[in-house]
């Protein structure tokens, strides 16, 4: 991550022996807050608890939500407490007994998360689709992100929600069969809990929204938008889908001064994908409320 401090670690001798490194070799460096790295036994994620200032761009982008009052999709209050680390931890394993696909918890404690490789960020497959342009690299990136989206309806479904689905916290991992473009979804940074502060339903419908905007904002996953909003429509219940319209009235009220400060140039790729998806939404929405 972009924050360079450095902080050294003392690794407790079991979790050195599970990782194949030797009990000698006992300080890891860790840049940021999240480190990979790569051992005897395979690659593995250190994630330590430290609470980062986000950048002046997505402070701005928060204040303004908060202003423009869409307090359903604000963070949720205690997302970086003292015990994220553990509720993270807690979280991937519920939901890996309740058949998701999640990293598995090597080691937690209050202070250090370390869990198994989830594979690449979507985020990162998407950039590279858009930089490459190859037609078959956007169809693969096209599979994975409905099959991400199937996920997120079937976490839904079961009465779970996400938190804060993005494309840079769902992993893809190549497997299954061995072909190119066979592989697993894999859920991580399960850092928000807004269930703790709102209804369920509520936070379902705050995962579609989220999800909705981060495939706005990157141009390679735009288009894949509209289908991934049409399968979570058609899943979705009905104490979702009221929620949902509840999200989008509110949205309805900022949206003129949001397309202001996108035209001026304020806001980057994050409000022009909220101001697509929330367009977006509201084509669907006609059809939601005849659900
Ligand atoms: N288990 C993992 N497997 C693969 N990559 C990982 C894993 N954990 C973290 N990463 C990588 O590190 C990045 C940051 O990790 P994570 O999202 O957990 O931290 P964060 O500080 O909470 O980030 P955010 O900015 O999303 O709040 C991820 O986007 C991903 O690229
Ligand atoms: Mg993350």
């Amino acid at each position: 991550m972009s924050n360079a401090k450095q902080t050294s670690l003392r690794l407790p001798n079991d979790v050195l022996s599970r990782l194949g490194l030797p009990a000698t070799e006992v300080d890891v460096v860790i840049t940021g807050y999240v480190q990979r790295l790569d051992t005897p036994n395979g690659t593995v994620w250190l994630k330590i608890a430290e609470s980062k200032k986000p950048a002046a761009i997505r402070r701005f982008l928060r204040a303004a939500i908060d202003l423009l009052s869409v307090p359903a999709l604000a963070r949720t209050p205690d997302s970086k407490g003292a015990d994220t680390l553990l509720k993270q931890a807690g979280r991937a394993d519920l939901l890996r007994k309740s058949g998701f696909n999640t990293p598995e918890t090597i080691y937690v404690t209050r202070e250090l998360y370390i869990a198994t490789h989830a594979g690449i960020p979507l985020s990162k497959l998407a950039a590279n689709a858009k930089r490459s342009d190859d037609l078959k690299q956007r169809k693969l990136l096209e599979k994975i992100v409905l099959q991400a989206t199937g996920e997120l309806s079937r976490l839904h479904e079961m009465g779970l929600a996400h938190g804060r689905p993005k494309l840079r916290d769902i992993g893809w991992m190549k497997g299954g069969n061995g072909s190119a473009d066979d592989g697993t979804n894999f859920l991580y940074d399960l850092e928000e809990h807004p269930w703790d502060v709102m209804p369920v339903a509520d936070a379902q419908a705050r995962d579609i929204v989220l999800w909705l905007i981060d495939l706005c904002s990157h141009s390679a996953t735009k288009d894949v938008a509209v289908e991934a909003c049409s399968r979570m429509r058609a899943s979705m219940t009905h104490e979702t889908a009221v929620a949902l319209c509840q999200i989008i009235t509110r949205m309805k009220l900022v949206a003129p001064g949001a397309r202001l400060l996108s035209v001026a140039g304020i806001g980057g790729p994050e409000l022009r994908g909220g101001i697509a998806a929330y367009d977006l939404m509201k084509t669907q929405m006609k059809r939601i409320r005849t659900v």
